[in-house]
């Protein structure tokens, strides 16, 4: 049923992907060799409009000046000690995203997943040194269709099948309530309630947007409750919602901000926590860590991302042609063809017809036209170029997807 053609030698490396990799994706039919901003070539030379953007890893486009530069730059010094010695990126980094997010305090990882399974120890922690919960009894609550990463300590609290399956036995010590429902929430918080883990926008779930007030009202009723509201902005984040962080749509400030994705500028996975003292303060050496976490390689890539977000233009262009985004993917809406958009900024889910074919159908026939976005669950697309997109490109993407859609 799809309407893609792979072409021979397109055909040939994936064939030989199929045949020695372990089949946990299941990729578009395309082979990419070379990318520059928001545009990736295959190895057939046909180019690519990037509407995915590495699920916003490439925040800042493919091949970045400033941030090639500036890994380039490190790689001639040094790129890795481990944390056994100090190094002459770590402290400028720390602090100056520390600064970036409010806070005190970085504790550096690699992959979201990290970054996420760090959080979980850090409130449990934080629960039994300063909250005061009896040894072993920490629950964190959760949301459903939440999607936080791939380790078993995670999957454990995820609610999507795929996910879990076959991965038991599972991490206790999890709560998991409807995404949105405020009143779901307060019945779920007990004393033993550490944390509450939420995405400001559920990405993977299809760029779900929380009612208006649920955020502010999830960060009044963990700070009545004493319990560390923790903000997954690990997809949402830098960005790309046309905010450094979605949370700040409703004036919200974390206790934790779990960053990763955009923040290693696409060159390098860099994540973090970040939060007060009071909170990172827990932990003592020997208690956490990671090889390659806060390496001078992704210290110098990560400080130049925080330099970019700093100067507000990327949140400013991700406003303007979000609203622009939003704007045109809003007359789909009715037209029988669509029948719903959700999203903010640069980040659009897109539930088309499923009489017009799946997510992945939709997927592959943009993909013939040139454009590359990611299915998510059904028929819903999920829309999220580089920020540096212009306004043409993303009216042409726009074009593909009327076009694939018969609109
Ligand atoms: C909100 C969120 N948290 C965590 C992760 C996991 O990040 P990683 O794939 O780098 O482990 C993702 C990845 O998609 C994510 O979207």
């Amino acid at each position: 049923m799809t309407s893609v053609t792979p072409a021979h030698a397109t055909q040939d490396f994936i064939t030989a992907s199929d045949a020695h990799s372990a089949h946990n994706y299941h990729p578009l039919p395309v082979v990419v060799a070379t990318a520059e901003g928001a545009w990736m070539t295959d190895v057939e030379g046909r180019r690519y409009l990037d509407m995915l953007a590495g699920y916003s890893a490439l925040n800042f486009g493919h091949g970045n000046r400033r941030l090639i530069d500036a890994a380039k730059a490190q790689l001639e010094r040094v790129t890795l000690t481990s944390r056994a010695f100090h190094h002459d990126r770590f402290a400028e980094f720390c602090t100056q995203l520390a600064e970036l997010c409010g806070k005190d305090m970085v504790l550096p990882m690699n992959t979201g997943a990290e970054a996420v399974e760090t959080a979980v120890k850090t409130a449990r922690k934080w629960g039994y040194r300063v909250k005061g919960v009896p040894d072993g009894r920490a629950r964190i609550v959760v949301a459903s269709d939440n999607f936080h990463g791939r380790t078993t300590t995670i999957v454990s609290f995820s609610t999507d099948p795929e996910a879990r399956a076959d991965f038991g036995p599972y991490t206790p010590g999890f709560d998991i309530v409807p995404y949105g429902d405020l009143d779901a929430l307060r019945a779920a918080v007990t004393d033993e309630t550490v944390a509450v883990l939420l995405e400001p926008i559920q990405g993977e779930a299809g760029v779900l947007v929380p009612p208006p007030g649920y955020l502010a009202g999830v960060r009044e009723l963990t700070r009545e409750r004493g319990v560390l509201f923790i903000a997954d902005e690990i997809q949402s984040g830098l960005g790309r919602t046309g905010r450094t962080f979605a949370c700040e749509h409703e004036g919200v400030v974390p206790d934790v901000y779990v960053l990763g994705k955009a923040l290693g500028g696409g060159v390098v996975p860099v994540s973090a926590v970040v939060a007060d003292r009071d909170v990172l303060g827990v932990f003592r050496p020997g208690e956490h860590g990671s090889t390659f976490g806060g390496n001078p390689l992704a210290c110098a890539v990560a400080l130049e991302v925080v330099a970019m977000l700093r100067s507000g233009e990327f949140q400013q262009h991700a406003t303007e042609l979000g609203e622009h985004l939003h704007a045109e993917l809003g007359l789909l809406v009715g037209t029988g063809k669509v029948s719903a958009v959700r999203g903010r900024g640069l980040w659009a889910g897109v539930d088309i017809d499923p009489a017009l074919g799946t997510g992945r159908e939709i997927s592959e026939k943009l993909m013939a036209r040139g454009v590359l976005v990611k299915d998510t669950h059904g028929s819903t697309i999920r829309i999220a170029p580089p920020l540096v997109i212009s306004k043409e490109d993303l009216d042409w993407g726009l074009d593909q997807l009327r076009a694939v859609l018969g609109a």
